[in-house]
């Protein structure tokens, strides 16, 4: 759907005037807007950074604005609060949560934890702040492979809260990580054997795929990578055609930057629902954002002690990254 279709579904104002009144409450409240490539694309076009998991964090570490709109999910949102606890930090909608995150419970993860007590746990980016604190380091998916390496070889480690992300480094790294059996709903959608079948229409195309992804997605693909990694690719590579195994968000700057190469989304197992669109990162529109600009809320709130600890394995991924 176009940016301008979007808006004009909320049957409000057109895109073009919610982007003039978005900038002028940026400027009269001093903020700024970060924002994921998953968000929709009137979403990202309004933007002032528009990255990846990791990009959003060390952004949003180093903003002197007064206020941070964090267009994402709610753990992007929490860590851009940990990491720069003295900011006002506001999201579109409160209830953009995330399944990987939901799939892991601190209670259950604490008890995980206690029965490895000498190994070291290395937690994905998106889990909530409790299971930060649990955790020795983060990571995302731009930076994990370093981050498992960085880990000597002898120490027993714990990868939380995904599954087929730890698969995936276990594979790479040649370890043998605990995994949590956490995953992300819309990488698991992904349909291998409709993938197998567009492949075969598309002989030319190259398969790319997130790292979230099942392994015999991942199998399959000719490049694995965070959002930023599969953008980046796109760009590198001389080829003219791509099938994209991640959510379909990414499409909008990929066709941006390549306006005459040709995106694909991988096909998902049920024909019925739009399963490639994160439906948490779909709750953030562009009225909600000019709202919660307008409103200054809904507000990002955590209490001290646990941003300060969480903190710490979050400043350890930035040394690393
Ligand atoms: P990255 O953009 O860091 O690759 O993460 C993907 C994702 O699922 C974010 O929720
Ligand atoms: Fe979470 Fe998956 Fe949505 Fe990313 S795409 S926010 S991992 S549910």
């Amino acid at each position: 759907m176009n940016i301008k279709n979007s808006i004009l579904k909320e049957g409000v104002k057109d895109y073009s005037e919610y982007a003039s009144a978005i900038q002028k409450l940026k400027e009269e409240k001093n903020a700024v807007i970060l924002a994921h490539y998953y968000q929709e694309e009137s979403i990202q076009e309004v933007a002032d950074y528009l990255g990846d998991s990791l990009y959003l964090a060390q952004q949003a570490s180093k903003i002197n604005n007064d206020i941070i709109v964090l267009a994402g999910v709610h753990f992007m949102a929490e860590t851009a609060k940990i990491i720069n606890p003295l900011k006002k930090v506001l999201i579109p909608d409160l209830k953009a949560g995330c399944s990987l995150a939901d799939s892991c419970p601190p209670g259950d993860f604490a008890t995980f934890k206690a029965k490895f007590p000498d190994a070291i746990v290395i937690s994905y980016i998106n889990c909530s702040a409790e299971i930060k604190t649990l955790s020795d380091i983060v990571c995302t998916s731009s930076n994990a492979k370093k981050i498992v390496e960085s880990i000597p070889r002898d120490k027993k480690i714990i990868f939380a809260p995904d599954k087929n992300l730890g698969a995936y480094l276990n594979k790479e790294t040649n370890r043998n990580m605990i995994l949590w059996d956490g995953s992300c709903v819309v990488h698991e959608a992904f349909s291998f054997e409709k993938i197998v079948s567009l492949i075969k229409v598309h002989p030319k195309a190259k398969f790319i795929a997130h790292p979230e992804s099942e392994s015999p997605v991942l199998d399959i693909a000719h490049y694995i990578g965070s959002t930023s990694a599969l953008l980046n690719f796109v760009q590198k590579d001389k080829t003219k055609e791509y099938i994209v195994a991640t959510e379909v968000g990414i499409l909008h700057e990929m066709q941006k930057c390549c306006p005459e190469k040709k995106f694909i989304p991988a096909p998902v197992e049920d024909d019925t629902c739009a399963c490639s669109e994160c439906g948490f990162m779909k709750l953030n529109t562009l009225e909600k954002l000019y709202r919660c600009l307008l409103e200054e809320s809904p507000e990002i709130k955590m209490n001290k002690k646990l941003m300060d600890a969480a903190r710490i394995p979050i400043e350890r991924m930035f040394e690393l990254s």
